[in-house]
């Protein structure tokens, strides 16, 4: 993951209306720094909070802030921009952006540019964080996702409007970073990736099931990060509500049996074997074919045990004539966060095994996390970031560890 990844990289670099664009100077600074040609336009809103010669003096380009000046039209008309660009990052992307641009909106130059070109679109949000929460911006976030839009970001914390919380720019160099990574060697080309996602239910009656708190997105994003390192990547999904992301071949189960059976016919074909999903240990012993009614009395279930699906795999991963399957866990734990996840590792024979703490908000419903990655001999913790992040360097410590002789992996 080098920044010179970026050099002779022609990026147009789009500034929406917000109090965080007086860090896209600094952002112009850090793509020029890896070497990136950069060209930035401007929103009206953006000239705003900041001048157009700020950013002229930083990138030693014209910026252009409208599509009706004669004067730039005849020199780099918008179009020829939009052919010129091999990449746009609009940062910061206001929620009016967001909308515009999911609703394919070309009303000022920036949403113009965006349809016109054919360079892959990288948006890093910024925006106080109830507008970053409100359902309307996250469906059109989603909506951008499917259209393969990367999402750099928010990051959390206080804000300029005196809130806290989610939707603060990426830093400058986080930015970079991200880009980098899309841009830079691929780490997984041609591995075929199984991933699984979500929870599971496990029904009681037609109407009653038991269920867990994992929304699955740690699940997704860990397979969008597999795809963006090349990888064919197959996902699992228990019941979940998200987007499939592009590239990603999806298979929807319910049960940890179903689960199970998806996974079982998968795995001959698969190098990384990713078990993100939170299967339930327990299901019901019998399904009631009716709805169960009130008797007055205490009911009682009787679970029975599910399949340990990794372990299984775990027990199948050396075979004949091929590398062997190199194994993902997860360790969701409410205490003994490393002790609890080293102890999986071990048991479950895992190449690694990524630890987070939940409960108390933490973790499953939340769309950022704090991960511990434990393998083998060594440890990385991951600090606070959006899951997709943290996805994506666990890919990169996954390709790293595959690279290496097992018994010759690197500590940390
Ligand atoms: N897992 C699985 N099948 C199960 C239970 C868990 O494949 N029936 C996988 C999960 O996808 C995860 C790992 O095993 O990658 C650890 O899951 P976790 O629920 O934390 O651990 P358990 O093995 O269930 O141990 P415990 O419930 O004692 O914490």
């Amino acid at each position: 993951m080098t920044e010179s990844a970026l050099a002779n990289l022609r990026v147009l670099l789009g500034v929406s209306g917000g109090i965080a664009a007086y860090k896209a100077a600094e952002l112009t600074r850090r793509l020029r720094d890896a070497g990136a040609d950069v060209r930035v336009v401007l929103t009206e809103n953006a000239a705003r909070f900041v001048t157009p010669l700020t950013f002229q003096a930083l990138s030693g380009q014209a910026v252009r802030t409208s599509l009706w000046d004669e004067a730039a039209e005849a020199a780099m008309g918008h179009i020829e921009l939009a052919r010129w660009a091999q990449r746009i990052v609009i940062a910061p992307a206001s929620a009016d952006v967001i909308a515009r641009l999911a609703h394919g909106r070309a009303d000022d130059l920036l949403t113009t540019l965006c349809l016109a070109s054919a360079a892959p679109l990288a948006i890093a949000p910024a925006m106080n964080q109830q507008m970053w929460a409100h359902a309307a911006t996250q469906a059109n976030l989603d909506l951008l996702r499917t259209r393969g839009v990367d999402v750099l970001g928010p990051a959390s914390g206080s804000q300029a409007c005196g809130d806290v919380g989610a939707g603060r720019l990426l830093e400058a160099d986080a930015i970079v970073a991200e880009l980098a990574t899309r841009h830079g060697p691929k780490l997984l080309d041609g591995a075929r990736v199984l991933v699984s996602a979500g929870p599971t239910y496990e029904d009681i009656d037609p109407v009653r099931f038991i269920g867990n708190r994992s929304s699955g997105r740690m699940g997704f994003a860990v397979a969008q990060a597999a795809a963006e390192q090349g990888a064919q990547v197959h996902l699992i999904a228990g019941p979940a509500h998200l987007p499939t992301p592009a590239g990603v071949t999806r298979c929807d189960v319910r049960s940890a049996r179903e689960m199970h059976a998806a996974i079982m016919q998968q795995i001959p074909q698969c190098d990384i074997f990713i078990s993100a999903a939170a299967v339930g240990d327990y299901r019901p012993g019998e399904v009631a074919a009716h709805k169960l009614k009130k008797t007055g009395a205490t009911l009682r279930l009787v679970l029975t045990e599910n399949p340990d699906i990794l372990a299984e795999v775990a027990a199948h991963k050396t075979r004949p004539g091929k590398p062997d399957i190199f194994l993902v866990g997860f360790a969701a734990e409410t205490q003994n966060l490393e002790t609890g996840a080293r102890a999986k590792l071990e048991r479950k024979k895992l190449d690694l095994i990524v630890a987070n703490r939940v409960g108390d908000g933490a973790g499953f419903d939340a769309t950022d996390n704090e991960l511990l990655l434990l393998w083998p001999g060594g440890k990385e913790h991951l600090p606070r970031a959006d899951k997709l992040a943290l996805a994506r360097s666990l890919l990169v410590r996954i390709a790293g560890l595959r690279a290496q002789p097992a018994g010759r992996r690197s500590k940390r």
